[in-house]
């Protein structure tokens, strides 16, 4: 991979576990890669590995404590001048503490008050590791948008052998490396993204709608827009907005969802449909509202028409598109079986039976369904979903205009 780390600044937080050596290897690493690298770590990670060697190897003072003598660490302007925090190792307390927001010491400061994205990488014993505790802890900084790595398994601090190590240095560095060259590689290229429900009316105050919040779609959107895409989102009603380089076209109905992705369809190179289109509308729109009256009441309703399956059937050999599939049985057949009819080149499969999927989450573990490949991806935030969608569309993108 090309090195994306050059001029990159980076904060490195380290906190106070046994795995903390490992930090000297990876702070050498990102220095030699060309990031800009200053520390900040906990008081706790003092006892673990030697401030002075960090300090020479980042050719900066090491930041511990938030007031020492009569100078006052800035905690809020180095969260702005970096362009990622990476913390590792996370300790066990420090996410516990980052979930719910503390703020007990320069670290903590740091971290509450970053602007810029924050990735880490947790290490501890298996059994906290796997406490219903930490879990929520990590479900709760995926939803805010953090970037949580993996552990790795093997032998712990504790002599036992399991999950919960620190990844090898090794192994963040690609991941810090993926992050950043994720984030220029779609300069000059166009993208379509439709998100949200649709609502489709009955009168002038009912409508035919359902749960979508549109998040998972706004997330790919600025993620594309990130990755340097120009971005049109077509997004049904939601209070949630995109970023705004983002240009949002808000609608309301499938048909104007249709005719607004038809507008800018071909001039673009990656269609994304993440949109929760209601299969069907009212056949008539009453002009009034429909009264009370009869027992029963039945509503005829026409089919929409399908906004994938139109970009599935125009696109041409240099356009991506991809669909969304949301399933409760027999999940991997239907998005296979959605794949080849509407002629899209990726399926992203979220099953609402998984924890910390489908509506309103702020997670997703979603399966990608190509033609010929079908992997699963962990849970992680939809920022996070996004932007490795994004990195593997910049990818085949760069392959099929090749
Ligand atoms: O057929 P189904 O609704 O399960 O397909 C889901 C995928 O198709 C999603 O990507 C969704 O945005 C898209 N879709 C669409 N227009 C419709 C129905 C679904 O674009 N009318």
């Amino acid at each position: 991979m090309e090195n994306a780390l050059q001029g990159k600044r980076i904060l490195l937080g380290i906190t106070g576990g046994i795995a903390a050596y490992k930090s000297i290897l990876l702070l050498r690493m990102l220095v030699q890669a060309g990031a800009e690298v200053k520390v900040v770590m906990t008081p706790a990670a003092r006892q673990f590995v030697s401030p002075l060697v960090l300090a020479t190897l980042s050719k900066q003072a090491v930041l511990v404590e938030l007031a020492e003598g009569d100078t006052w660490a800035n905690h809020v302007m180095l969260g702005r001048w970096a362009h990622l925090m990476l913390i590792a190792p996370a300790t066990c307390n420090t996410i516990a503490k980052m979930a719910s927001g503390l703020c007990d010491n320069l670290f903590m400061a740091v971290q509450l008050s970053a602007t810029c994205p924050v990735m880490l990488a947790p290490a501890m014993d298996e059994d906290m590791w796997k406490h219903p505790a930490t879990r929520r802890n990590i479900q709760t900084l995926a939803g805010y948008g953090y970037h949580v790595l993996p552990v790795a398994t093997g032998a712990l601090a504790s002599g036992l052998h399991g999950e919960g190590r620190l990844l090898e240095p090794v192994a963040i560095m690609d991941a810090v490396q993926a992050f950043f060259a994720s984030s220029h590689r779609l300069i000059g290229k166009k993208a379509v993204v439709t998100a949200g429900p649709t609502y489709e009316p009955l009168d002038p105050v009912r409508f035919i709608g359902n749960h979508s919040t549109g998040l998972m779609g706004i997330e790919i959107a600025n993620a594309l827009a990130l990755a340097g895409a120009d971005v049109t989102l077509v997004l049904g009603p939601t209070h949630l907005q995109a970023l705004p380089v983002v240009k949002t076209i808000p609608v309301q109905t499938a048909t104007q969802m249709l005719a607004a992705v038809q507008e800018v369809f071909a001039e673009t190179d990656i269609a994304v449909m993440a949109a929760a289109v209601a299969d069907y509308r009212p056949a008539a729109v009453a002009d009034q509202k429909i009264k009370k009256g009869a027992d029963e009441l039945n509503i005829q309703l026409v089919k929409n028409p399908d906004i994938l399956a139109y970009c599935g059937g125009a696109k041409t050999s240099r356009q991506l598109v991809v669909g969304f599939a949301l399933e409760t049985n027999n999940e991997l057949n239907h998005a296979q079986e959605k794949l080849r009819r509407k002629n899209a080149d990726l399926i992203v499969l979220n099953s609402p039976n998984k924890v910390g999927s489908g509506f309103g989450t702020p997670t997703n573990e979603v399966t990608i369904v190509s033609a010929d490949s079908v992997t699963e991806w962990p849970l992680a935030s939809k920022q996070q979903v996004a932007h490795q969608l994004v990195g593997l569309l910049a990818e085949k993108l760069e392959q099929q205009q090749a």
